[in-house]
């Protein structure tokens, strides 16, 4: 869902381009290191301040990246319009139905996306599907912890039902198929979830499944 004005208000500020810059991406490098000239797909990418990031800190050769509101992609082609079209694609999509085919990302970025979709674990699966065999997700997510919190709930608009905590977050991707292990921490009290995990050539549930019938 849209951002409401208040939460605009917070994402389209210095303040969070900073904390973007400084303070999420060097951890999401210091757990999952560069994408250098690699394709990549960020999900939700606002006004574009964590594609700019993809490209100069991570090294992407290519960046595609897209968001649910028309107003911020517009932002987002003010702020990139220096890199060349051949190297960079915006447009408006969905993270729970991404226009993309199967496979075709050696990496997907989700700088706080997630936790603002209903069907969240449908977007979870969209990602999966996205990334090749082996591609990186690199993550950070807002817990329900903080979803819970008084100023989250009186000027912010996120769905009600359904949310995660940073463990339901990393065992949903697990199950899905993206193996996280000990590649993932834990800011401000459990509040945020950051991490890097890489897609497996199978599931968890499929090599449980395999397991207790024997097969493998
Ligand atoms: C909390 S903001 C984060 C924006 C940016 N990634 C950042 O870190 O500054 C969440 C973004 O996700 C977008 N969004 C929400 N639901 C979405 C969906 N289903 N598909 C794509 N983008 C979505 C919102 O429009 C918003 O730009």
């Amino acid at each position: 869902m849209k951002l409401n004005r208040v939460e605009k208000a917070l994402m389209n500020n210095p303040v969070r381009a900073l904390v973007q810059r400084h303070y999420e991406s060097t951890l999401m490098q210091q757990i999952g290191g560069r994408v250098s000239g690699e394709r990549v797909l960020e999900i939700g990418c606002g006004r574009g301040v964590g594609t700019e990031i993809i490209f100069k800190r991570f090294g992407a050769q290519e960046v595609h990246a897209f968001d649910v509101d028309p107003e911020m992609i517009a932002l987002a082609r003010r702020r990139l319009s220096a890199f060349p079209c051949d190297q960079l694609s915006l447009f408006v999509g969905d993270a729970a139905a991404i226009e993309a085919e199967d496979g075709t990302f050696d990496a997907v970025f989700d700088f706080g996306i997630i936790h603002h979709i209903p069907d969240w674990k449908r977007a979870v699966s969209e990602v999966v599907r996205v990334l090749r065999p082996g591609g990186r997700f690199f993550f950070e997510e807002v817990t329900q912890q903080a979803l819970a919190r008084w100023f989250y709930r009186t000027f912010l608009d996120h769905p009600k039902l359904d949310r995660f905590s940073a463990r339901e977050f990393v065992e949903e991707l697990q199950e899905q198929g993206i193996i996280v292990g000990e590649n993932t921490k834990e800011w401000f009290f459990g509040d945020f979830v950051v991490g890097v995990g890489y897609k497996a050539n199978k599931t968890l549930s499929l090599i449980l499944r395999e397991k207790n019938d024997g097969t493998t």
